[in-house]
Protein backbone atom coordinates (compact mmCIF):
# COMPACT_ATOMS: atom_id res chain seq x y z
CA UNK A 1 0.00 0.00 0.00
CA UNK A 2 1.31 3.31 -1.03
CA UNK A 3 0.07 6.51 1.59
CA UNK A 4 1.73 9.87 1.70
CA UNK A 5 2.68 11.91 4.78
CA UNK A 6 0.52 15.17 4.82
CA UNK A 7 3.69 17.49 5.97
CA UNK A 8 6.23 15.80 3.53
CA UNK A 9 4.00 15.94 0.49
CA UNK A 10 6.47 14.21 -1.84
CA UNK A 11 7.11 11.19 0.58
CA UNK A 12 5.14 8.12 0.20
CA UNK A 13 5.25 4.84 2.72
CA UNK A 14 5.70 1.78 1.08
CA UNK A 15 6.55 -1.76 2.64
CA UNK A 16 7.59 -0.43 5.65
CA UNK A 17 9.60 2.44 4.52
CA UNK A 18 9.34 6.35 3.67
CA UNK A 19 10.57 6.93 -0.09
CA UNK A 20 10.70 10.22 -1.99
CA UNK A 21 7.93 9.94 -4.27
CA UNK A 22 10.16 10.73 -7.22
CA UNK A 23 12.14 7.31 -6.74
CA UNK A 24 9.40 5.06 -5.51
CA UNK A 25 8.06 4.71 -9.48
CA UNK A 26 11.80 3.41 -9.99
CA UNK A 27 11.67 0.99 -6.94
CA UNK A 28 8.73 -0.32 -8.01
CA UNK A 29 9.70 -1.13 -11.60
CA UNK A 30 13.43 -2.24 -10.17
CA UNK A 31 11.06 -4.75 -7.83
CA UNK A 32 9.67 -6.29 -11.14
CA UNK A 33 12.40 -5.71 -13.63
CA UNK A 34 15.68 -5.71 -12.53
CA UNK A 35 17.73 -8.51 -13.44
CA UNK A 36 21.35 -8.57 -12.30
CA UNK A 37 24.35 -9.46 -14.08
CA UNK A 38 25.80 -12.44 -11.40
CA UNK A 39 29.29 -10.46 -11.29
CA UNK A 40 27.15 -7.59 -9.84
CA UNK A 41 28.18 -5.84 -6.83
CA UNK A 42 25.25 -3.80 -4.94
CA UNK A 43 26.80 -0.73 -3.19
CA UNK A 44 23.98 -0.24 -0.40
CA UNK A 45 23.28 2.37 2.41
CA UNK A 46 20.97 4.65 3.61
CA UNK A 47 21.28 8.46 2.33
CA UNK A 48 23.91 10.65 4.19
CA UNK A 49 25.63 7.57 5.30
CA UNK A 50 29.03 7.45 3.20
CA UNK A 51 27.43 6.09 0.02
CA UNK A 52 29.96 8.55 -2.00
CA UNK A 53 32.91 8.10 -0.80
CA UNK A 54 32.07 4.27 -0.69
CA UNK A 55 31.28 4.87 -4.86
CA UNK A 56 34.34 6.23 -5.06
CA UNK A 57 36.74 3.90 -3.32
CA UNK A 58 34.93 0.92 -5.10
CA UNK A 59 35.13 2.01 -8.65
CA UNK A 60 38.41 3.17 -7.55
CA UNK A 61 39.76 -0.20 -6.06
CA UNK A 62 38.12 -2.16 -9.28
CA UNK A 63 39.02 -0.06 -12.18
CA UNK A 64 42.53 -0.02 -11.02
CA UNK A 65 44.17 -2.51 -13.31
CA UNK A 66 42.85 -0.78 -16.17
CA UNK A 67 44.76 2.30 -15.55
CA UNK A 68 48.15 2.34 -16.83
CA UNK A 69 50.35 5.31 -17.61
CA UNK A 70 48.52 8.43 -18.70
CA UNK A 71 44.97 6.92 -17.98
CA UNK A 72 43.42 8.92 -15.49
CA UNK A 73 40.24 7.42 -13.33
CA UNK A 74 37.29 8.82 -13.94
CA UNK A 75 36.76 9.85 -10.65
CA UNK A 76 38.42 13.10 -11.92
CA UNK A 77 36.52 14.16 -14.45
CA UNK A 78 32.84 12.69 -13.49
CA UNK A 79 31.61 12.83 -10.21
CA UNK A 80 31.41 9.50 -7.87
CA UNK A 81 27.23 9.37 -8.56
CA UNK A 82 28.05 9.33 -12.39
CA UNK A 83 30.17 6.62 -11.95
CA UNK A 84 28.20 4.09 -10.50
CA UNK A 85 24.03 3.78 -11.59
CA UNK A 86 21.58 4.06 -8.84
CA UNK A 87 19.53 1.59 -9.50
CA UNK A 88 16.09 3.32 -8.53
CA UNK A 89 16.90 5.98 -10.61
CA UNK A 90 19.26 4.81 -13.38
CA UNK A 91 18.42 0.99 -14.39
CA UNK A 92 15.17 0.69 -13.27
CA UNK A 93 13.40 2.12 -16.40
CA UNK A 94 16.43 1.43 -18.05
CA UNK A 95 18.27 -2.36 -17.54
CA UNK A 96 20.13 -2.33 -20.56
CA UNK A 97 22.52 1.04 -20.25
CA UNK A 98 24.83 -0.02 -18.33
CA UNK A 99 28.70 -0.23 -18.41
CA UNK A 100 29.18 -3.98 -17.71
CA UNK A 101 32.59 -3.67 -17.48
CA UNK A 102 32.21 -1.96 -13.60
CA UNK A 103 30.10 -4.38 -11.88
CA UNK A 104 29.39 -1.67 -9.45
CA UNK A 105 25.34 -0.39 -8.76
CA UNK A 106 24.37 1.03 -6.07
CA UNK A 107 20.99 1.40 -4.18
CA UNK A 108 19.17 2.83 -1.33
CA UNK A 109 16.49 0.52 -1.17
CA UNK A 110 16.22 -1.34 2.37
CA UNK A 111 17.06 -5.23 2.03
CA UNK A 112 13.19 -6.25 2.54
CA UNK A 113 12.40 -4.39 -0.50
CA UNK A 114 15.56 -5.38 -2.72
CA UNK A 115 13.98 -7.29 -6.08
CA UNK A 116 13.80 -10.74 -5.38
CA UNK A 117 16.38 -11.06 -8.19
CA UNK A 118 18.85 -9.65 -6.33
CA UNK A 119 18.60 -11.64 -3.30
CA UNK A 120 18.46 -15.16 -4.95
CA UNK A 121 21.45 -14.32 -8.01
CA UNK A 122 23.66 -14.80 -5.07
CA UNK A 123 25.33 -11.30 -6.22
CA UNK A 124 27.67 -9.60 -3.39
CA UNK A 125 26.28 -6.86 -1.23
CA UNK A 126 28.46 -3.76 0.69
CA UNK A 127 26.23 -1.98 3.21
CA UNK A 128 27.45 1.33 4.78
CA UNK A 129 26.00 2.86 8.08
CA UNK A 130 26.53 6.01 10.50
CA UNK A 131 25.77 6.78 13.44
CA UNK A 132 22.09 8.20 13.45
CA UNK A 133 22.98 11.72 14.98
CA UNK A 134 25.22 12.36 11.96
CA UNK A 135 23.29 11.11 9.64
CA UNK A 136 20.14 12.67 10.31
CA UNK A 137 22.09 15.84 10.51
CA UNK A 138 23.69 15.39 6.99
CA UNK A 139 20.42 14.26 5.88
CA UNK A 140 18.80 17.22 6.91
CA UNK A 141 21.40 19.83 5.20
CA UNK A 142 20.86 17.40 1.73
CA UNK A 143 16.91 18.14 1.99
CA UNK A 144 17.29 21.86 3.52
CA UNK A 145 19.78 22.71 0.14
CA UNK A 146 17.16 20.85 -2.01
CA UNK A 147 14.13 22.51 -1.14
CA UNK A 148 15.74 25.76 -1.46
CA UNK A 149 16.84 24.80 -5.63
CA UNK A 150 13.40 24.22 -5.65
CA UNK A 151 12.20 27.02 -3.68
CA UNK A 152 10.02 25.38 -1.25
CA UNK A 153 10.49 26.33 2.48
CA UNK A 154 13.01 23.73 3.70
CA UNK A 155 11.56 21.89 7.19
CA UNK A 156 13.11 23.55 10.39
CA UNK A 157 16.06 21.45 12.20
CA UNK A 158 13.15 20.54 14.77
CA UNK A 159 10.63 19.63 12.33
CA UNK A 160 12.44 17.13 10.52
CA UNK A 161 14.44 16.27 14.00
CA UNK A 162 10.95 14.99 15.16
CA UNK A 163 10.16 13.12 12.03
CA UNK A 164 13.39 11.09 12.04
CA UNK A 165 12.72 10.17 15.55
CA UNK A 166 9.55 8.74 14.68
CA UNK A 167 10.89 6.94 11.49
CA UNK A 168 10.10 9.36 8.88
CA UNK A 169 13.02 10.13 6.87
CA UNK A 170 14.21 8.99 3.40
CA UNK A 171 14.08 5.70 2.65
CA UNK A 172 13.82 5.23 6.64
CA UNK A 173 12.82 4.07 9.82
CA UNK A 174 16.68 4.49 10.17
CA UNK A 175 16.97 1.75 12.12
CA UNK A 176 15.29 -0.57 10.20
CA UNK A 177 17.05 0.34 7.28
CA UNK A 178 20.50 -0.53 9.52
CA UNK A 179 18.70 -3.45 10.38
CA UNK A 180 17.81 -5.23 7.43
CA UNK A 181 21.18 -5.20 6.14
CA UNK A 182 22.76 -6.24 9.41
CA UNK A 183 20.89 -9.30 10.34
CA UNK A 184 20.89 -10.17 6.57
CA UNK A 185 25.05 -9.77 6.59
CA UNK A 186 24.63 -12.16 10.10
CA UNK A 187 23.05 -14.90 7.80
CA UNK A 188 25.41 -14.35 4.57
CA UNK A 189 28.45 -13.19 5.65
CA UNK A 190 30.50 -14.32 2.45
CA UNK A 191 27.73 -12.37 0.57
CA UNK A 192 27.11 -9.22 2.38
CA UNK A 193 29.77 -7.20 4.09
CA UNK A 194 28.54 -4.54 6.23
CA UNK A 195 30.72 -1.53 7.71
CA UNK A 196 30.13 2.17 9.34
CA UNK A 197 31.42 5.27 7.96
CA UNK A 198 33.61 5.67 11.25
CA UNK A 199 35.11 2.42 11.37
CA UNK A 200 36.13 3.28 7.56
CA UNK A 201 37.58 6.93 8.88
CA UNK A 202 39.55 5.15 11.47
CA UNK A 203 41.62 3.02 9.40
CA UNK A 204 40.44 3.28 5.41
CA UNK A 205 43.66 1.21 4.62
CA UNK A 206 42.32 -1.95 6.24
CA UNK A 207 39.33 -1.26 4.76
CA UNK A 208 40.33 -0.60 1.05
CA UNK A 209 42.19 -3.27 1.54
CA UNK A 210 39.00 -5.53 3.08
CA UNK A 211 36.82 -3.99 0.05
CA UNK A 212 39.47 -5.56 -2.34
CA UNK A 213 39.64 -8.65 -1.56
CA UNK A 214 35.35 -8.83 -0.78
CA UNK A 215 35.28 -7.90 -4.23
CA UNK A 216 37.76 -10.65 -5.64
CA UNK A 217 40.33 -8.42 -6.84
CA UNK A 218 43.00 -8.03 -3.58
CA UNK A 219 46.09 -6.21 -4.29
CA UNK A 220 48.87 -8.13 -5.05
CA UNK A 221 52.24 -7.90 -2.64
CA UNK A 222 53.89 -5.86 -5.65
CA UNK A 223 50.56 -3.30 -5.51
CA UNK A 224 51.00 -2.91 -2.24
CA UNK A 225 54.31 -2.20 -2.38
CA UNK A 226 53.95 0.21 -4.72
CA UNK A 227 51.69 2.43 -2.74
CA UNK A 228 48.43 1.41 -4.30
CA UNK A 229 46.26 1.35 -1.44
CA UNK A 230 46.98 4.88 -0.51
CA UNK A 231 46.88 6.41 -3.85
CA UNK A 232 43.45 4.85 -3.82
CA UNK A 233 43.18 6.51 -0.39
CA UNK A 234 43.89 9.68 -1.57
CA UNK A 235 42.08 9.89 -5.07
CA UNK A 236 39.11 9.31 -2.14
CA UNK A 237 39.58 11.67 -0.19
CA UNK A 238 36.94 14.08 1.04
CA UNK A 239 39.79 17.09 -0.16
CA UNK A 240 40.80 15.55 -2.94
CA UNK A 241 36.72 14.85 -4.29
CA UNK A 242 35.43 17.90 -3.04
CA UNK A 243 37.91 20.06 -4.74
CA UNK A 244 37.89 18.70 -7.87
CA UNK A 245 36.51 20.96 -10.44
CA UNK A 246 33.26 18.59 -11.46
CA UNK A 247 32.20 17.87 -7.91
CA UNK A 248 32.56 22.15 -7.26
CA UNK A 249 30.91 23.15 -10.24
CA UNK A 250 29.05 19.98 -12.09
CA UNK A 251 25.36 18.68 -11.99
CA UNK A 252 24.46 15.58 -11.21
CA UNK A 253 21.44 14.24 -13.28
CA UNK A 254 21.86 17.28 -15.43
CA UNK A 255 18.36 17.90 -17.85
CA UNK A 256 16.20 15.69 -15.56
CA UNK A 257 13.91 16.48 -12.77
CA UNK A 258 16.65 15.43 -10.50
CA UNK A 259 19.25 17.39 -11.27
CA UNK A 260 21.25 18.43 -8.30
CA UNK A 261 24.74 20.23 -7.71
CA UNK A 262 27.64 17.46 -7.22
CA UNK A 263 28.72 19.60 -3.98
CA UNK A 264 25.70 19.10 -2.39
CA UNK A 265 27.46 15.64 -2.09
CA UNK A 266 30.63 16.85 -0.28
CA UNK A 267 29.54 19.05 3.56
CA UNK A 268 32.32 18.14 6.20
CA UNK A 269 32.89 14.52 5.83
CA UNK A 270 33.89 14.15 9.95
CA UNK A 271 32.60 12.49 13.04
CA UNK A 272 30.48 14.06 15.44
CA UNK A 273 29.25 17.22 13.62
CA UNK A 274 25.95 16.43 14.74
CA UNK A 275 26.95 18.16 18.07
CA UNK A 276 27.12 21.52 16.30
CA UNK A 277 23.38 21.46 15.49
CA UNK A 278 21.63 19.36 18.04
CA UNK A 279 21.38 19.53 21.71
CA UNK A 280 22.65 16.93 24.00
CA UNK A 281 19.08 16.75 24.86
CA UNK A 282 18.41 15.58 21.22
CA UNK A 283 21.17 13.51 20.93
CA UNK A 284 20.47 11.49 23.72
CA UNK A 285 16.97 11.11 22.37
CA UNK A 286 17.87 9.80 19.11
CA UNK A 287 20.97 7.62 21.14
CA UNK A 288 17.94 6.10 23.65
CA UNK A 289 15.71 5.66 20.58
CA UNK A 290 18.67 3.63 18.59
CA UNK A 291 19.78 1.99 21.17
CA UNK A 292 16.21 0.49 21.67
CA UNK A 293 15.48 -0.42 18.53
CA UNK A 294 18.90 -2.30 18.14
CA UNK A 295 18.38 -3.99 21.20
CA UNK A 296 19.46 -7.91 20.86
CA UNK A 297 20.51 -7.22 17.13
CA UNK A 298 24.32 -7.76 18.29
CA UNK A 299 25.11 -4.34 16.44
CA UNK A 300 26.10 -1.32 18.30
CA UNK A 301 27.33 1.47 16.32
CA UNK A 302 30.16 4.08 16.90
CA UNK A 303 29.72 7.24 18.47
P1 LIG B 1 28.43 15.25 6.13
O1 LIG B 1 27.15 15.87 5.68
O2 LIG B 1 28.42 14.85 7.57
O3 LIG B 1 29.62 16.07 5.80
P2 LIG B 1 26.21 10.17 1.17
O4 LIG B 1 27.37 10.05 0.28
O5 LIG B 1 25.65 8.86 1.62
O6 LIG B 1 25.20 11.10 0.62
O7 LIG B 1 26.76 10.80 2.53
C1 LIG B 1 27.19 12.13 2.52
C2 LIG B 1 28.14 12.31 3.68
O8 LIG B 1 29.42 11.74 3.35
C3 LIG B 1 28.38 13.79 3.91
O9 LIG B 1 28.63 13.90 5.31
C4 LIG B 1 29.60 14.04 3.07
O10 LIG B 1 30.30 15.21 3.42
C5 LIG B 1 30.40 12.78 3.36
N1 LIG B 1 31.39 12.49 2.32
C6 LIG B 1 31.29 12.68 0.98
N2 LIG B 1 32.41 12.30 0.37
C7 LIG B 1 33.27 11.87 1.31
C8 LIG B 1 34.61 11.36 1.28
N3 LIG B 1 35.28 11.24 0.16
N4 LIG B 1 35.17 11.01 2.46
C9 LIG B 1 34.48 11.12 3.62
N5 LIG B 1 33.22 11.60 3.71
C10 LIG B 1 32.61 11.98 2.56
Amino acid sequence: MISTFPRVKRWSYYEGFWYSTMFLEGIMSAQDHFIPQSTDIFITSCPKTGTTWLKSLTFAICTRSRLSGSSASALLTKMPHDCVPLLEHDLAQNPIKRDCAVPLVSTHVPYSCLPKSIISSGCKIIYICRDAKDAFVSFWYFIAELERSRNVQPLSLEEAFELFCNGISSYGPYWDHVLGYWRASLEFPEKILFLTYEEMKKDTAAHVKKLAEFMGCSFTLEEEEEGEVQKIISMCSFQKLSNLEVNKNGTHQADTPFAIKNSVFFRKGEIGDWANHLTPEMGARLDGIMEQKLKGSGLKLPR
